[in-house]
């Protein structure tokens, strides 16, 4: 069995990661290394077998997979030598050159997921440079796949593109989610109940769009085909500059990508 450590699996992207392969069994906890400087396991600490460390090289030493997941910040106090084991980073802006400083191996996958991995429902693309083995692509697939979904993608930039998706759109949603109950609100509807009745649309519009498959806008054309209610709402909101605001709230997400590992 592989092993596969974490280092800094204690913090919210870490510890969801690895709740993802616990709860999947992906990873047994005896095969699951964490390390970062506080010590111990964090809330990862029911599961008894797992290894904990604050020595970063001590993880590197026996674990085949090793997973940088520390403040981008802190990448650059990281130095490890990861001989033959597979490094992959889920740092926002820290670029492939970087990490394959910080491991001492060219071995690097670049990716990116989201706490939503706890609930295995994260989207974690990945990017490699170099030709991995038929065994390195699917043992990296397995894992990401184990926290969602996951595709390889053809460029390191696109990377930080799904960085300034994968975290923001969540936020993103929550902010339409919070105009529509302020919309709510300001209709005389009781505080309690447009917040309810916001959280129960949010969720099953998601399952709808997910059950959906193929471009949201063949979804959206449909019901404007249909021409009720929602159509007059769609309407509206196409004259509307909603799409280009969303657009500038990804480029600057982007941005900041872009200066967060620097
Ligand atoms: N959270 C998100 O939504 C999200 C989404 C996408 C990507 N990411 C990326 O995931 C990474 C972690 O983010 P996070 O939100 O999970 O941060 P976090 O909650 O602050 O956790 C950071 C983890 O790293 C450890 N750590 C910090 N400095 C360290 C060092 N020098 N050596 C060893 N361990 C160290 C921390 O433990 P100690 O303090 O005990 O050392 C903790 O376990 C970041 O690079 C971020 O860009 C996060």
């Amino acid at each position: 069995m592989t092993n596969v450590g974490i280092i800094g699996g204690t913090g919210q992207l870490g510890s969801a990661i690895a709740t993802a392969w616990l709860e999947t069994r992906t990873v047994l906890p005896e095969n699951l290394w964490v390390s970062n400087r506080s010590g111990g396991a964090g809330s990862l600490a029911k599961w008894e077998e797992i290894r904990s460390t604050t020595d970063p090289q001590q993880l590197a030493a026996n674990c085949d997979v090793i997973v940088l997941c520390v403040p981008p910040a802190e990448a650059n106090s990281l130095k490890l030598a990861a001989g033959d084991a597979i490094v992959i980073s889920v740092m926002a802006g820290v670029e492939l050159s970087d990490l394959m400083s910080i491991s001492g191996t060219n071995r690097v996958v670049r990716a990116m997921s989201s706490p939503a991995a706890a609930f295995q429902l994260a989207y974690s693309p990945w990017f490699a440079p170099h030709s991995l083995s038929e065994d390195d692509t699917a043992l990296v697939t397995r894992l990401l796949s184990a926290c969602g979904l996951t595709d390889r993608i053809p460029t390191e930039d696109q990377i930080d593109h799904f960085t300034a998706m994968t975290g923001p759109v969540p936020g993103f949603v929550a902010y339409f989610a919070d105009a529509v109950y302020e919309h709510a609100v300001k209709q005389g509807i009781a505080d309690h109940v447009a917040q309810r009745a916001v959280q129960q649309l949010f969720l099953a519009s998601s399952h709808v769009l997910a059950r959906e498959g193929g471009p949201p806008r063949e979804f959206v054309q449909e019901m404007i085909d249909y021409d009720g209610t929602t159509a007059a709402g769609l309407r509206a909101l196409d004259q509307g500059p909603l799409k280009e605001a969303v657009s500038e709230g990804l480029v600057a997400a982007y941005d900041r990508t872009r200066s967060i590992g620097k």
